[in-house]
């Protein structure tokens, strides 16, 4: 384990990701544009590439261990059929929650997407979140720079259904890792308010961003009053890119809730065609509607439009 030293930098420079109100680049799954999603490889590339927090999805194994995965499966993104073909569940789905870490260490971890880092020899690991924090603590500590992580914790009320509740075990993990106060290089993450709630609850005060999908069980918050009510269990709102483009109103409420906003998914291979070019989304968002970060897949082409200001 590295000591809680290793956040801040040899001179105790936390400025990066802690104090600064800069806007910010967030690693979503790594430097995921080019490397699979979720490996240590993806995360390395994304400090390399001047991220300021990198993203680990998480889930919970079946001996209750957090590891760096998108889906609450494994056969979208690991070659599990292949190791374990006996082990879907009647849907047809191999359950991360059905695996014990040291099983999930026999697995290679695959790109989700065809037209990304192409097939062929290469070999890659899921990280456990131990290791994901690990690594950025320990590039921190190399680099002199303070890369903060920004976990999210995926389908946690599953999980607890499962008898896997995620709360405690996030934050025993970083807390162990030196993540411990509101000022500290975290934003915890969900798309659950009562998953948030309930870190609250157990006294974390560490920034929180209530995810927002375009789906019906958002919709209660869509108003100055119900962005109101987010601000009594989280920092910030990490809401679909289009729901800004679509309800601009969005981005003044969070203002006078205080909330910070940090939409999703910027990629590069991924434009959507109002805009001429990744470059200008990224200028439409960070510098038309003043968003305080984004979540890209491609975290260099969102330094380089930051850095060029
Ligand atoms: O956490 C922000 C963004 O990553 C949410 O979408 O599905 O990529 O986790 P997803
Ligand atoms: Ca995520």
């Amino acid at each position: 384990m590295l000591p809680a030293a290793t956040l801040a930098g040899d001179d105790g420079d936390t400025e990066d990701a802690v104090s600064s109100p800069a806007k910010i680049v967030i690693a979503h799954r790594g430097a995921s544009g080019y490397l699979p999603e979720h490996t240590l490889a993806a995360y390395a590339l994304a400090h390399g590439m001047g991220a300021d927090y990198i993203e680990p999805d998480l889930v919970l194994t079946r001996d209750g261990h957090l590891i760096c995965l998108h889906d609450i499966y494994l056969q979208a993104t690991t070659n599990v059929e292949q190791v374990f073909p006996d082990r879907a569940r009647e849907d047809g789905r191999w359950y991360a929650a059905d695996f014990s870490l040291a099983e999930v260490r026999r697995l290679e971890a695959e790109e989700r997407l065809g037209n990304r880092f192409p097939k062929g020899g290469s070999r890659f690991a899921v990280p456990s979140f131990v290791e994901m924090i690990e690594l950025v603590q320990g590039l921190n500590e190399r680099t002199g720079r303070t890369v903060g992580i920004y976990p999210e914790i995926k389908a946690p009320a599953w999980h607890r259904g499962e008898g896997l509740p995620m709360e405690e075990e996030l934050l025993e993990v970083v807390e162990r890792y030196g993540y411990r106060e509101s000022g500290a290089p975290i934003f915890v993450q969900s798309f659950e308010a009562e998953s948030l709630k309930r870190l609250r609850a157990l006294g974390s005060e560490l920034p929180q961003v209530f995810l927002m999908a375009e789906v019906a069980q958002y919709r209660s918050f869509l108003s100055a009053e119900g962005i109101g009510r987010v601000a009594t269990f989280a920092d910030g709102i990490g809401p679909a890119k289009t729901m800004l483009e679509r309800q601009p109103e969005l981005i003044g409420w969070a203002r006078d809730a205080g909330l910070t906003i940090h939409p999703y998914t910027f990629r590069a291979d991924q434009v959507p065609n109002r805009h001429g070019s990744h470059e200008a989304e990224l200028e439409r968002y960070l510098f038309e509607l003043g968003v305080d970060g984004v979540f890209t897949d491609y975290p260099d082409r969102a330094r380089a439009v930051l850095d060029r200001r």
